[in-house]
């Protein structure tokens, strides 16, 4: 029997597109070469299944010319590439690598919180340029992290990792906001309260963004919602570009109504807002947060496990949605 045809979309650790040829027929892409939709569709007219990466757009044009297409598994938590109704019409499985990431993504949260907070790369910039003659009082004085008030808005597996951090590690007392609030319980393990947006943004210190991209959470942060902020705060953005109106955040960077922003997406990324790279108050890094090679790994595995259950017939491990019918009936 011939076995089913895989793309892989993106070059992933050349080890693991091995694993997937010990079951499948692999056209794999070692030289990562980002096709255009019109050329991932050709790509995708004779295959089975496919190893996205986040930055391929699934939709129904696409699967219109991709009939035999059974799955789409995603090397990514988030899934906003999907166009997740369509492919459950078409009778497509999609699937995400939730939980692996979480800890790491946490992490780099925490990290970006601390760089944008203490200035720690606008400080570098200045030193590298031979700007550093003198030490002064208030060089690059920022805000304190520990015992400030933490505001976690989208709280899920990694905002709860945020917020814990938060709180056990650096004594900041938590407030998140949610599209549903956690039990009694997770909000004591996190020690975290739950406050209207209005409230979280009024209040935080420090703002982490952490929700999915949906149509409903476009501009969840825009010029309104930084009006509310406090002068002295920090925005974070690990979640998605989208999430936040880069125009309107670059304004209200540029004219101090906030301190600062850490950035880890962009709207329209790989493009960044020029006007983002022009003000010195922005930590800006380019969509890394679950960059470490063991999450890396553990994320390009579970996309490769999901296709290779899938295929055996035991069902997706982490489905992101269920086709009432599959392609294969
Ligand atoms: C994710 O897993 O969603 C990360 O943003 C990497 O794309």
């Amino acid at each position: 029997m011939s076995q089913p045809r895989i793309l892989v979309a993106r070059a992933i650790f050349p080890d693991i597109v091995d694993r997937l040829r010990e079951h499948f027929d692999v056209e794999a892409n070692p030289d990562d070469v980002i096709w255009t939709p019109q050329e991932l569709a050709a790509r995708l007219a004779d295959k089975d299944g496919v190893l996205t990466t986040g930055s391929q757009r699934i939709d129904a044009t696409l699967l219109a010319a991709a009939p035999r297409l059974q799955i789409c598994a995603n090397m990514a938590v988030g899934y906003n590439n999907f166009d997740v109704q369509a492919m459950t019409a078409a009778g497509v499985q999609g699937t995400n690598t939730p939980d692996v990431l979480t800890e790491t993504t946490a992490d780099f949260g925490f990290a970006l919180l601390m760089a944008t907070a203490r200035r720690m790369t606008e400080s570098e910039h200045y030193l590298r340029a031979g700007q550093w003659t003198k030490w002064s009082y208030d060089m690059f004085a920022g805000s304190d992290i520990h015992g400030s008030t933490l505001g976690v808005i989208g709280m899920g597996r990694i905002g709860q990792g945020i917020a814990r951090r938060g709180a056990h590690g650096f004594g900041m007392k938590v407030v998140y906001h949610n599209r549903s609030r956690l039990s009694a319980e997770m909000e004591a393990e996190c020690k975290a309260s739950y406050v209207s947006k209005e409230e979280l943004l009024r209040n935080a210190d420090h703002v982490v963004l952490v929700v999915p991209y949906t149509a409903a959470s476009h501009h969840t942060i825009g010029a309104a919602e930084l009006a509310l902020m406090k002068p002295t705060a920090t925005l974070i953005n690990i979640a998605r570009g989208g999430i936040v109106d880069d125009a309107a955040l670059a304004v209200a960077l540029r004219e101090g109504r906030i301190a600062a922003a850490g950035l880890d997406v962009f709207e329209g990324e790989p493009s960044v807002h020029p006007d983002l790279l022009t003000v010195p108050n922005v930590v800006l890094t380019p969509h890394i947060a679950s960059a470490t090679v063991p999450t890396r790994r553990a994320m390009a595995n579970l996309a490769a496990d999901n296709l290779i259950a899938f295929f055996g017939g035991r069902g997706p491990l982490t489905p992101v949605n269920t086709p009432a019918v599959g392609r294969r009936g």
